[in-house]
């Protein structure tokens, strides 16, 4: 009979937010009068921008004549989206090439495929709390023993990111391979600062290590001295892979796009010792795997980059971002904690009377119906607190903190 890949069964029994959708789906099957308000997962409600929406169409448009059709893109992207893309991270003060932009249909996707271009044998270290993704297919991978009762896997190198600390990691006492790193942080919400992300980058030099920069949310960021791209950081061309996203910059969680920077010049060694190129490896990867984001979408995409598109997106990202404010404040005003939710469309907060994070989830669906992601979700150092996600419709996000202050925790 056929084996399974074991390192499946080391996994906890379901990804977080269909586990959440599980107990949400349980409790209006329970409740069918019940008005749940889904701040949980980080999806976006607000519809496509108009100049966006125009340049998908017209992509459809060329693919209906027999002069302008497309069969397969390049697995890479189009030269067009790469170019814009580089184009962009020039305009924040990064160094990208075009030919150096990987487009993809998801970051979610190339932050769990990176890791199959690195030894089955590389130690691994991520921050506590963490997006799952990152631990889980390094468990899937077989890079980590079986899980403690924390949630922590053994093998794997955990980051605390705590309110104690200011959720800026320290940087591990041993040697590490790769290094995952998100910025603005999901779920924390915090942004690591210019010294920080240096000192990750002198680690990784004088380590040989690889940083895996996840910057999906770097468009929250609204203080221009922040640090959007790890490219902006003197040496990270040399040792650092930055993961970028359209899901939550432009809408396109359901639509897909998004992409992934290897620049030509950070290299890992092979069983020799021998440099190897991390660009050619993630290029052959792609192009065995992958067969390319479709052309109206990467027509969409391109547009983000027009001035109608930033104009578009930023009104959009204000509009989520407003949303935060509303809910820090207000979470704020009934005593709770808040931490993030400045530059990130994330708020974590304390639980009121140290309860766990999962007795938070139920008693705010069950008392408030408001949806939220318990923090230990994210990790060990989640416990006792609460992820709630700034995308939502306004009158919902109002109506959800009125609902939250109410109860009086
Ligand atoms: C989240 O809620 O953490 C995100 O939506 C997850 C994702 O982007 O995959």
């Amino acid at each position: 009979m056929a084996k399974i890949n074991s390192n499946y069964q080391k996994l906890a029994a379901g990804y977080l937010f269909p586990e959440i959708g599980r107990r949400v789906s349980a409790f209006t099957a329970a409740n069918p009068d019940a008005k749940v308000i889904r701040l949980g997962i980080g999806d976006v409600v607000l519809p496509l921008a108009e100049p966006i929406r125009k340049a998908i169409d017209a992509g459809v448009e060329e693919l209906g004549h027999i002069e302008s059709f497309k069969g397969y893109g390049p697995e890479q992207g189009y030269e067009f989206l790469r170019q814009a893309i580089a184009d962009h991270f020039q305009s924040q003060g990064a160094d990208v090439a075009a030919d150096e932009v990987f487009v993809s249909d998801g970051s979610k996707c190339d932050t769990g495929n990176i890791q199959e271009i690195f030894s089955t044998d590389a130690v691994v270290a991520v921050t506590d709390p963490v997006y799952p993704v990152y631990v889980d297919t390094n468990v899937m991978a077989g890079r980590t023993g079986a899980a403690d009762a924390s949630g922590r896997y053994e093998g794997l190198v955990y980051m605390p990111c705590t309110v104690e600390n200011g959720f800026d990691p320290e940087l591990p006492t041993g040697h590490v391979d790769l290094i995952y790193l998100c910025s603005p942080n999901n779920p924390t919400g915090a942004v690591l600062s210019r010294e920080a992300l240096q000192k990750w980058v002198d680690y990784a030099k004088a380590n040989e290590s690889i940083i895996l920069f996840d910057s999906a949310y770097e468009a929250y960021i609204s203080d221009p001295s922040l640090v959007r791209s790890i490219y902006e950081i003197p040496g990270a061309r040399d040792v650092a892979i930055e993961f970028r996203s359209f899901s939550k910059t432009a809408g396109f969680t359901g639509v897909r796009c998004a992409y992934t920077v290897v620049p030509k010049s950070v290299q890992a060694r092979n069983e020799n010792g021998e440099l190897v190129s991390l660009h050619t490896l993630w290029s052959r990867r792609q192009t065995t795997k992958f067969n390319g984001v479709s052309y109206p979408i990467q027509k969409g995409a391109a547009a983000v980059f027009t001035p109608e598109g930033q104009a578009a997106i930023k009104e959009t990202i204000a509009y989520y971002m407003e949303n935060a404010r509303l809910i820090r404040e207000g979470l704020a005003e009934a005593g709770i904690a808040v931490y993030g939710g400045v530059h990130a469309p994330y708020i974590w907060l304390k639980t009121p009377g140290n309860i766990t994070s999962w007795e938070f989830f139920d008693l705010l669906l069950s008392k408030a119906h408001v949806v939220g992601t318990p923090g230990s979700g994210f990790g060990s150092s989640g416990e006792g607190y609460f992820r709630l996600s700034a995308f939502g419709v306004r009158e919902n996000v109002i109506e959800a903190v009125s609902r939250i202050k109410a109860l009086k925790l």
